[in-house]
Parts: C-alpha cells; sequence; structure tokens
C-alpha cells in the first residue's frame, strides 16, 4: 500500500478528487474536476502538509489511516487557508487532538477566524525550520500566491516542494497523482487556465516568489492542484508559471463579443476575417453569453491582442461583457493591444464606456473603437477592417 502513495522517501500522497463541482469558486467551469491534494510525511514525527475540502473529509481520513493505522499525527502544516485546503481542519483536530498546527501569523488569523481554533499552534518565520527526523522541512513566506498568508514548504532531505496553490493546475487525477504515469497532455491547458483565473492578478507576487525560491534543488513539486510534478516536468512547470506572471504573449487576437440579434457579431466576423487575411493565425472567437470565463481570460493570457465587442443595452456596456472587462481589470493586465467595437438601436455609448474602463487599466489601444447604428452597411464594415488591420500592423511590428 505504502508503495503506491509513496512520492520520495516518507511522503505519501493522500489528497483526493472532485468530480461533483460545477464551478470552481462558483465561476471558473471544471470539465476535467479537481484534485485537492495534501501531503503526508510518515516519519519520528508525523507531519501533514494542508488538508481538504470538507465535502471529500471522510474518503480523506481513509487515505491517512491507510498509512498510518492508529498512529497520531504530530504536525499539521498550513500553507494556505483558503477553504478548498483548510476546509478538514476542525474534523482533522478532532480526530487528531494532540496535533500541532504550523502556520504564520496571518495564518493564525485566518484559522481563528474561520474555525474558531486558537490553541496548539507553533508559528514559523520565513526560512524557519522543522525537523522530523529523516525529513527537515524549511518555511518559505510567499504572500499573495494566492492569499496573503500564503507559504511554501521545502523538503530539503529529499527536494520535494510543497508550494500550496503556486505550480496548480485544474483537473483530477484519473488514476494516478504521479506525472510519469498519466497522459499529461491536457494538463498543460488546465494550468494555464487555473493560473490566469485564480493567481492571474498577482503576477508580481510570484516573481517575488520566485526570487525567494527559485534556486533551491526542487526535484518534485507537490502542488494543491493537479499532478505531482518530476523529472524534465519541473524546469517546464517552473517556466509556465514564469511566463504567464511576466504577462509574456504570443501573437494572436482574442474577440470577445456580447450579442443579442447578431449585429456585434457580425462585426466581429469581418474583424477576425480581417485579421486572418492579414496573416494573424491565432484568433480565437468569444461569445461571452456562451464561453465559460475562464476559457476567454485564459486566451487574453495567451495572446497579445484583445477586441472587444459590445451592443449598447439600456445605455450601458452589455452585461456579459461588462463581467468580462471587469475579470480583465481584476487581473492587472498588462503588455496588451487593445481595440472595441460595437452597434446600437437608438441610442449609443458602450463602446464609449469601454474606452473609459480601458484608459484605468492602462492597455495599448491600436485603432479608433467602432460604433454602428442599426447594422453594418460597407462603410462601417470598412471601419471594422481597418480596426483589424490596425491591430494586425501592431502584432507584426513585434515579430522582428
Ligand atoms: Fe486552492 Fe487558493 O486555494
Amino acid at each position: 500500500m505504502k508503495d503506491r502513495t509513496r512520492i520520495a522517501g516518507k511522503i505519501h500522497y493522500v489528497g483526493v478528487n472532485d468530480r461533483e463541482k460545477n464551478l470552481f469558486e462558483g465561476l471558473w467551469s471544471l470539465p476535467y474536476g479537481v484534485s485537492y491534494n495534501s501531503y503526508l510525511i510518515d516519519d519520528e514525527k508525523v507531519a501533514l502538509i494542508d488538508t481538504v475540502d470538507v465535502s471529500c473529509y471522510e474518503k480523506y481520513l481513509k487515505k491517512i489511516k491507510d498509512i498510518l493505522g492508529d498512529r497520531p499525527i504530530d504536525y499539521l502544516i498550513i500553507n494556505h487557508m483558503e477553504p478548498d485546503h483548510s476546509g478538514s481542519i476542525s474534523l482533522i483536530k478532532k480526530e487528531y487532538p494532540n496535533i500541532t498546527i504550523v502556520g504564520n501569523r496571518l495564518t493564525f488569523g485566518m484559522l481563528e477566524g474561520f474555525y474558531g481554533v486558537s490553541d496548539q499552534l507553533q508559528i514559523v518565520k520565513d526560512k524557519d525550520e522543522l525537523n522530523l527526523g529523516h525529513h527537515a522541512l524549511r518555511f518559505y513566506m510567499t504572500p499573495m500566491v494566492h492569499w496573503p498568508e500564503t507559504m511554501m514548504t521545502f523538503d530539503e532531505t529529499e527536494g520535494v516542494f510543497f508550494s500550496g496553490d503556486g505550480f496548480g493546475c485544474y483537473g483530477a487525477l484519473d488514476g494516478s497523482f504521479l506525472d510519469v504515469r498519466l497522459n499529461i497532455d491536457h494538463f498543460w491547458g488546465e494550468m494555464e487556465r487555473y493560473y490566469s483565473t485564480i493567481v492571474g492578478r498577482y503576477g508580481m507576487q510570484v516573481q517575488n516568489a520566485f526570487k525567494k525560491v527559485g534556486k533551491l534543488p526542487i526535484q518534485t513539486i507537490c502542488s494543491t492542484h493537479g499532478p505531482v510534478w518530476t523529472g524534465n516536468n519541473v524546469k517546464k512547470v517552473i517556466s509556465v508559471y514564469d511566463r504567464l506572471s511576466k504577462y509574456e504573449a504570443e501573437e494572436g487576437v482574442v474577440i470577445a463579443y456580447g450579442s443579442m440579434y447578431g449585429n456585434t457579431e457580425d462585426m466581429a466576423e469581418i474583424i477576425a476575417e480581417e485579421l486572418t487575411l492579414q496573416g494573424i493565425k491565432n484568433v480565437r472567437m468569444h461569445n461571452v453569453s456562451r464561453s465559460n470565463a475562464s476559457y476567454i481570460i485564459t486566451d487574453i493570457f495567451r495572446y497579445k491582442g484583445i477586441i472587444i465587442g459590445t451592443p449598447t443595452y439600456n445605455n450601458a456596456i452589455y452585461p456579459d461583457v461588462e463581467a468580462i472587462l471587469s475579470k480583465i481589470k481584476n487581473r492587472l493586465l498588462k503588455n496588451r493591444y487593445f481595440g472595441c467595437f460595437g452597434s446600437f438601436s437608438w441610442a449609443g455609448g458602450a463602446v464609449k464606456q469601454i474606452t473609459s474602463f480601458i484608459e484605468d487599466v492602462k492597455l495599448d489601444v491600436v485603432a479608433n473603437p467602432v460604433e454602428v447604428k442599426h447594422s453594418l452597411d460597407n462603410e462601417s464594415a470598412e471601419s471594422c477592417r481597418i480596426l483589424a488591420r490596425e491591430m494586425a500592423d501592431k502584432l507584426k511590428s513585434d515579430r522582428e
């Protein structure tokens, strides 16, 4: 049994899969489910690293007991307090009443606030050590990857890095927790989608964390979501997070639009066609009322051009378009080219509202907005093509 769950040394995987939840954080779709990863170090002193969503507690406890039998757990190390990882703390504490909870000052404020737990705590600071016998752990404070209390734990004995949400990805673990036992093809896309939706606002803080932990001799990455990463995948996972947190993007355009009767969509089609005629092959069109926002946000992190289309709806931006704009703003997106367009029936204004919205975000507006009354005619169709050409020219100027 122990060999099936072993990662390295005395470290075991005791996480669980959730294939029930439709939307992560009530927002982001989960076509492949999600895993909540927790790790058990079965050393002279026994340590549990993070817990799981409380809905999975029974399965989780069974996994722990399969390894430990009746032996107690000495330490619960909390790298991150978001309830998908902290949700089982109260039940674990009830099951193991002598357990010592290890965290930082901010962890313990949240621990009391969420669960009323305020006893048997061991506070740690940046670079403090905890020796379990064979395994020596060191703690690194990495605030805002993804919450302020976030810390990461490095097992110096085996080179195993417990990185919390850092390096995480969506997708349940179908059959194994270990990358080399899985077909991991779909996890790369799910990693970009996870980063863009969950960590995307905190690019600077991810870069700060890299400065702190980037030189550690990491052999294995144990995040709170997704596979355990080993071998060459360690470098690849780090490079995905490095690229995304620098807001680097490849050539391409995301056209995200709302449309009630098809007129704004007609404009989107013309813009997309002209982009491809100009040699821009990566064009991703999203009807915002249909695509889950996570896919739109992921494409926006991937490609350098963004074009937003909206009808005027009750004198305002179409609600689903506004929701996407607010998600762009919330992620402090930068290093992107921007354009917008739209249509109206009796009074316009939504396109102008988008323009003022974007002034706050400081994206690089590459063309005049296009706003059409009723439906497209030859002149307004040409305005759409000009918008597309100006976006394409800007993108192509980056090729050199
Ligand atoms: Fe998976 Fe920020 O929690």
